[in-house]
């Protein structure tokens, strides 16, 4: 058997990325890794040790003694931190609201790449993030770029705090969304960007299993080919 496909997904928070990779990945019998899940396990350690996060040479040395791996335990994926369990830690509003300024030094990207290269190697993943179609994976066979309005992600957010039992407020979240946004697409280093062969899905008005099946029909499209 040949090497198997590898899946970029890339596009702003709350587009919908990591619900439809997850289930493009379960479909297609692929791993699932979440590069933002990376960035803010760092975001979150940083944090706890007191690292400035302003300083990319400081946070590099701590991304060398930290470990970070995802793994997944009855069909959930766990993200661990020096073998502790922080999954639901790195979605606090601090590392949210934190993680773009630690994701935006070179050195701090240079090591993540590696590692999600080292990840991705053997194919068989869906990566989704902000670069995986730019930088981290310039030739997976499929890329996706996933968007929604700045309106429709953060009512998304929302819905999904107050499913929770969680406090919301929705202008806030509008407002770090786009603030987090700007920071993403505006950073000197691999910003967030449509790769020119990525092709566009915008979810606004799509729900979840739509998004799964456009990429599915992409994907079979794809093998097709390959096989004609
Ligand atoms: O889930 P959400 O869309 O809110 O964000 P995430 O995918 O967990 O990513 C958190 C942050 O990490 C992003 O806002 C980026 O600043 C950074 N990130 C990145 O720079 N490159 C990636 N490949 C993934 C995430
Ligand atoms: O990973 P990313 O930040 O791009 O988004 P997500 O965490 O996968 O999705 C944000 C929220 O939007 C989740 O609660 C999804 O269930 C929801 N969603 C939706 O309502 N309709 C879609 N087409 C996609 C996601």
């Amino acid at each position: 058997m040949g090497k198997r496909i590898n899946i970029a997904i890339d596009g702003p928070a709350g587009a919908g990325k990591s619900t439809v990779a997850k289930m493009v990945a379960e479909k297609l019998s692929f791993i699932y890794i979440d590069t933002g899940a990376m960035y803010r396990a760092l975001t979150y350690e940083a944090l706890k040790e007191n690292v400035e996060i302003s300083n990319g040479e400081k946070l590099i040395d701590l991304l060398k003694k930290t470990s970070i791996e995802l793994i997944n335990k009855s069909g959930k994926q766990l993200i661990m931190l020096n073998n502790n369990d922080v999954t639901e830690e790195i979605r606090l509003s601090e590392v949210t609201n934190n993680v773009s300024y630690v994701a935006r030094h070179v050195e701090v990207r240079e090591e993540m790449v590696r590692l999600q290269q080292q990840l991705a190697k053997h194919g068989g993943t869906v990566m989704d993030g902000r670069d995986i179609g730019t930088a981290v994976l310039p030739s997976a066979e499929i890329k996706v770029f996933l968007t929604a309005t700045v309106d429709e992600r953060a009512r998304r957010r929302h819905e999904e705090h107050l499913s929770k039992g969680q406090p919301s407020d929705l202008e806030l979240l509008k407002s770090e969304i786009s603030q987090r946004d700007k920071l993403d697409s505006e950073r000197a280093v691999a910003p967030l960007k449509k790769a020119d062969d990525a092709i566009e899905i915008d979810s606004t008005f799509l729900s979840i299993p739509e998004v799964v099946g456009k990429i599915l029909t992409i994907v079979y499209e794809k093998g097709d080919k390959k096989s004609e």
